[in-house]
């Protein structure tokens, strides 16, 4: 898969990635994924996209060829590589803050590096691919269990683990009532965690009727389609006795509708790092004393925030990239006892060769897609 400017995606042979240091690995996808993330790229609104550069980020395969300290790994291996790249022993990787990594990504300090990002996040070939070249190979890809099925293993390596971390940084309390914005995997599964961590009620926010009707049947949540109500924030607090949900998860990002004066600044214009319309939803819409959990993708700087009524109400306000790997074993107890099902979020299956329908289709939500995997015919 290669990038040709906005909304523009072909299918190309490249070099063969090579082993360029000892601890590379060059993995053959069996599996890939394409994120919302890869949606912001697509429609040319991450600085620094280049042409040419292959998207990816969510992908398994089996391991083709190590380099010469690679101890963790050998040749044959099935894996599932976390979407952060990451050193494994710097100051920041030391407390878990993977996707802060700071030796990985010599284009910028705040974030870490992720496969397939453009170059602002290292600039690193991505998985929609045969096959993606693997730095730190000992530190990032794990072994997938026997037990493990290929798709809910290729979903752990991103939308799974950050819906569970959305609604962990939430610090839900037992009984908490908890609104989610956005029906996308990340919002599922951020949902369905959320019981998992103690949710008295879920509330799900969206406008597209086929996403929120797999909110209440995947993660058993409430829905609000914000489409239907002049204010959604009002009937959110008229749900919730007038003081608002004690927590708020936003997994929607810089490109979310429903103001017309963010969507054109942030996400058109780009005036500025996006459209804040979902995260300055959660803003009011969490009671005072709230916490808003931010999983949602965004530009530098966003300049519409509601920032002085976060400060006001006394919220506290999370928000990471994921640290994939770090949440794995957690996760993993959890897929294999059936508390979360992330292989039922998906809906299409198209091969490599055809990935720039594949894009279309999950960039404009047809044909009820949610998850939309990519088979490469080197599998
Ligand atoms: N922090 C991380 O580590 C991380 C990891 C993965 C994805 N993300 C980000 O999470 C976000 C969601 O990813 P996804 O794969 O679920 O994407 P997705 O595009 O499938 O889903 C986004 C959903 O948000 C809905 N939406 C649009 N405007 C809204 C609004 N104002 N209120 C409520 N819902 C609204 C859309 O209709 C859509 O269903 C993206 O911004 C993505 O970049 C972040
Ligand atoms: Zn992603
Ligand atoms: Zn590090």
């Amino acid at each position: 898969m290669t990038y040709r400017g906005p909304y523009k995606i072909r299918v190309e042979d490249k070099p063969m990635p090579v082993i360029e240091h000892p601890n590379d690995a060059v993995v053959r996808v069996t599996l890939a994924a394409i994120c919302g993330s890869d949606l912001h790229l697509y429609h040319g609104l991450m600085p620094d996209t280049r042409v040419g550069h292959t998207f990816g980020h969510e992908f398994i395969g089996v391991v083709e060829q190590v380099g010469s300290s690679v101890q963790n790994l050998q040749v044959g291996d099935r894996v599932m590589v976390p979407f952060n790249i990451f050193c494994g022993s710097c100051w920041f990787c030391a407390r878990g803050l993977y996707s802060n990594c700071h030796n990985v990504n010599p284009n910028a300090t705040a974030v870490g590096a992720i496969y397939g990002y453009s170059h602002t996040t290292g600039g690193y070939d991505g998985g929609q691919a045969e096959f993606v070249r693997v730095p730190f190979a000992d530190v990032g890809p794990v072994k997938i269990p026997e037990w493990m099925s290929d798709e809910d293993a290729v979903l752990l390596t991103d939308a799974t683990a950050t819906g569970y971390f959305g609604a962990q940084l939430g610090d839900i309390a037992e009984g908490d009532t908890v609104v989610v914005f956005g029906a996308g995997p990340v919002g599922l599964v951020a949902a369905q965690s959320s019981w998992l961590m103690g949710a008295g009620r879920v509330l799900v926010v969206d406008h597209l009727d086929y996403r929120l009707e797999k909110a209440r049947e995947f993660a058993h949540a409430e829905t609000l389609n914000f489409a239907e109500y002049d204010d959604i924030v009002v009937e959110l607090k008229k749900q919730t006795d007038f003081l608002g949900a004690d927590v708020a998860i936003e997994c929607v990002g810089a490109e979310a509708d429903g103001n017309l004066l963010q969507h054109v600044t942030g996400a058109k214009l780009k005036l500025q790092g996006g459209s804040a319309v979902a995260l300055n939803w959660a803003i009011d819409g969490v009671r005072k004393g709230g916490t808003v959990s931010v999983m949602g993708a965004y530009g530098p700087i966003p300049n519409a925030v509601k920032f002085g009524d976060a400060l006001n109400k006394g919220l506290t306000l999370r928000m990471n990239q994921c640290p994939v790997k770090r949440q794995w074993p957690r996760l993993f107890e959890h897929v294999r006892n059936g508390y979360l099902k992330p292989a039922d979020m998906v809906t299409h299956r198209f091969p490599l060769e055809e990935i720039a329908d594949a894009y279309h289709v999950f960039s404009n939500k047809l044909d009820g897609c949610i998850k939309p995997l990519i088979l490469p015919s080197a599998a």
